[in-house]
C-alpha cells in the first residue's frame, strides 16, 4: 500500500511541485492532497497539473472545526508536509497526527525562526546580520512556530556580494534538492495507515 502525503502550502508551491515530481512514479508513496488557506495560491494550479485533489479552507474551518482532521483521516494520510504554509497548526491536528507533521524553514533553526519569520523576511535578517552562512531546516511541527525537533539541515555559504535574490536562490536550491528525499526517508519509518488502524 502506498504511503499518502498531504501538503499544506500558502503560496507559489515550488516545493510542493518538487515533491509531486519526486513521487509521481513512485511505488511507495504519493501526494494525495494539497491544502491551502489561499484561494489565489499558485500551488492550486500546480496540483491541477499533477491531477492531485486540492482543498481550500479559511481560518474558521481550520481553527474552529474538525473538518480538516476528518478530511485527512478520510483520505488515510500518513504524513503531513508544510511547504510554505504560514499558519500555526491547531491542537486537534497535532493530536491526530503525532510526529507526522513536518515543516521546511528557510534558515538554520533555531536562528531566524519564530512568528513573522518567513520567506524573504528571513533572508533579509540573515543579510542584515552579515552572516557568513545560512541554510534550510526540516523539522517536526509542534504548537510553537519553528520549534519542533530538527530532522535535517543543509547549509550554504554567503559570499560578500550576495544579495537577497542570491541568498533566496541558494536556499531554494537546497530545499528542492533535499526536501523530497527527506520525506522519502521519513516515510520508510512511518507505519502505514493500514498497519496502525
Ligand atoms: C520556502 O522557502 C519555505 O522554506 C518558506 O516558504 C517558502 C515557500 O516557497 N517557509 C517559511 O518561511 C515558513 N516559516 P514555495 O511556495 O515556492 O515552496
Amino acid at each position: 500500500m502506498k504511503k499518502r502525503i498531504a501538503i499544506f502550502a500558502s503560496g507559489s508551491g515550488s516545493n510542493a511541485q518538487k515533491i509531486m515530481e519526486h513521487f509521481k512514479y513512485s511505488h511507495d508513496a504519493e501526494v494525495s492532497l494539497i491544502l491551502t488557506n489561499n484561494p489565489e495560491a499558485y500551488v492550486l494550479q500546480r496540483a491541477d497539473n499533477f491531477e492531485v485533489p486540492s482543498h481550500v479552507f479559511d481560518r474558521h474551518e481550520f481553527y474552529n472545526t474538525d473538518n480538516i482532521v476528518e478530511l485527512l483521516n478520510r483520505m488515510q494520510i500518513d504524513l503531513i508536509v508544510l511547504a510554505g504554509f504560514l499558519w500555526l497548526v491547531p491542537e486537534n491536528l497535532l493530536k491526530s497526527f503525532p510526529n507526522k507533521i513536518i515543516n521546511i524553514h528557510p534558515a538554520l533553526l533555531p536562528a531566524y525562526g519564530g512568528k513573522g519569520m518567513y520567506g524573504d523576511r528571513v533572508h533579509k535578517a540573515v543579510l542584515e546580520n552579515k552572516e557568513e552562512e545560512s541554510g534550510i531546516t526540516i523539522h517536526y511541527v509542534n504548537e510553537r512556530f519553528d520549534e519542533g525537533e530538527i530532522i535535517y539541515q543543509a547549509r550554504f555559504k554567503i559570499e560578500k556580494d550576495d544579495n537577497l535574490e542570491m541568498v533566496k536562490f541558494k536556499g531554494q536550491q537546497l530545499e528542492h534538492q533535499y526536501f523530497p528525499k527527506v520525506i522519502e526517508n521519513l516515510l520508510k519509518r512511518v507505519e502505514g495507515h493500514k498497519i496502525t488502524d
